[in-house]
């Protein structure tokens, strides 16, 4: 079965085509740099965009692997949560297609798609506990099945992804600055009284990261020269970058970083970074003696992690350190698989089409905010 996936829930335009569960090709178009100058996504400006870009890497994406709409079995397209605008360019083109070939149209929940893109690389097991940490979401899922879902936690406030980027934000770091984070505290070790871990001290599976956002903000008032004086310029984020990645090829502390950033600055990102992952750990590790104690659930047999800042090194530790005590596999998708991609969203598309699921071409797109219905007419 082949399966054509489009994504353009917020500012990333990604295309790709999987056959029977493997990808086959992809082609993605991201406007990181357009919306770094607003220091956030600006809706108007994505959507204009997308509609801009997503022609012509449909025929780019058909040139490259040489396949036909005739030869595609479903049309499958990123329906929510995200931006409306943006979610109507490709719910917009999918359902053209459709209408134009007689194809299946398959609306997918991209949250969900984040979460099943490890299986574009390794078999999944089921039930899983899901493990989403996005830039817009922070969620704990027990899913029974690909087409089955339930939510057992989110965040009460920000995201992991937004605590992130707002951190970087107070910083003086480019947007979005969570790999920045990431790459300056690679290998440091952490100071774990410096920041609370949020949100622990209470029975449920919700996060909130406000209040660390705030902490932080507190401590770096008393410690201002560790703010960047100057925005990053790119070419030094790509010297952040390649430092991060040596210490991870090498096992050592990052060092070799631009002269403007303060030799305490990596301590604190690490410290921040080890903040985030010991909460997400805390509330997973709660989250599989929740299910274990259910006596209508089925045990978890493996533990899907997901979403863009699923890249971050400390938080991925984390969790595979709690696979392990579990005793479970972990699937992570390759930092590629980790942000907003395409491949995810055909893949997704292709297990839902598998099961006879489909939609009509009065499918919605939902924004952030809005459950998504679980309105799929069968075969
Ligand atoms: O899933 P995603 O690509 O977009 C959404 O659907 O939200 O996630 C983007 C988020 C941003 O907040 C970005 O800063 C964060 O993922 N991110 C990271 C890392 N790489 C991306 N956060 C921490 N560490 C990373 N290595
Ligand atoms: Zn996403």
């Amino acid at each position: 079965m082949l399966c054509l996936g489009f994504e353009s829930s917020c500012d990333d335009t990604a295309l790709a085509l999987v056959e029977d569960g493997r990808l086959i090709a992809d082609v993605a178009s991201t406007q990181a740099d357009l919306h770094a100058l607003f220091g956030g996504v600006v809706p108007e400006l994505a959507s204009r965009e997308h509609y801009r870009l997503i022609g012509r890497l449909y025929d780019e994406l058909l040139h490259k692997s040489g396949a036909r709409l005739q030869d595609v079995d479903c049309l499958a397209v990123s329906r929510g949560p995200g931006l409306l605008g943006s979610l109507l360019v490709a719910v917009s083109f999918a359902k053209g297609l459709a209408l134009g070939s007689g194809k299946k149209l398959i609306g997918v929940n991209h949250l969900h798609a984040h979460l099943l893109a490890s299986g574009l690389e390794q078999e999944l097991q089921f039930p899983a506990l899901g493990v989403l940490v996005s830039g817009g979401h922070t969620q704990l899922y027990y899913i029974a099945s690909p087409s089955d879902f339930s939510m057992l936690g989110c965040t009460l406030d920000d995201a992991a992804g937004e605590a992130f980027d707002k951190v970087a934000k107070m910083l003086n770091l480019p947007y979005p600055g969570g790999r920045l984070i990431d790459c300056l505290g690679m290998n440091i070790p952490p100071e774990r009284t410096l920041f609370p871990r949020p949100y622990l001290d209470n029975d449920n599976l919700n996060f909130s990261f406000s209040g660390l956002k705030t902490a932080v903000s507190t401590w770096l008032g008393a410690h201002q020269e560790l703010i960047l004086a100057r925005q990053l310029t790119s070419k030094n984020c790509e010297v952040v970058f390649a430092a991060g990645k040596k210490a991870v090829e090498t096992g050592l502390p990052v060092s070799n970083l631009p002269p403007e950033i303060s030799p305490q600055l990596p301590q604190m990102c690490s410290s921040f970074a080890s903040a985030v992952a010991d909460t997400l750990y805390a509330k997973s590790a709660r989250a599989l003696k929740h299910i274990a104690a259910d006596a209508t659930r089925a045990p978890v047999r493996s533990i899907l992690l997901a979403g863009g800042v699923a890249a971050n090194s400390r938080i991925r530790s984390a969790i595979t350190r709690l696979a392990k005590e579990h005793r479970v596999p972990l699937c992570v998708p390759s930092p590629a698989l980790c942000t907003d991609n395409g491949a995810m969203v055909a893949y997704a598309g292709y297990l839902l089409a598998k099961t006879g699921r489909y939609h009509t071409l009065d499918m919605e797109s939902i924004p952030r905010g809005r459950a998504i219905p679980n309105d799929y007419c069968m075969e």
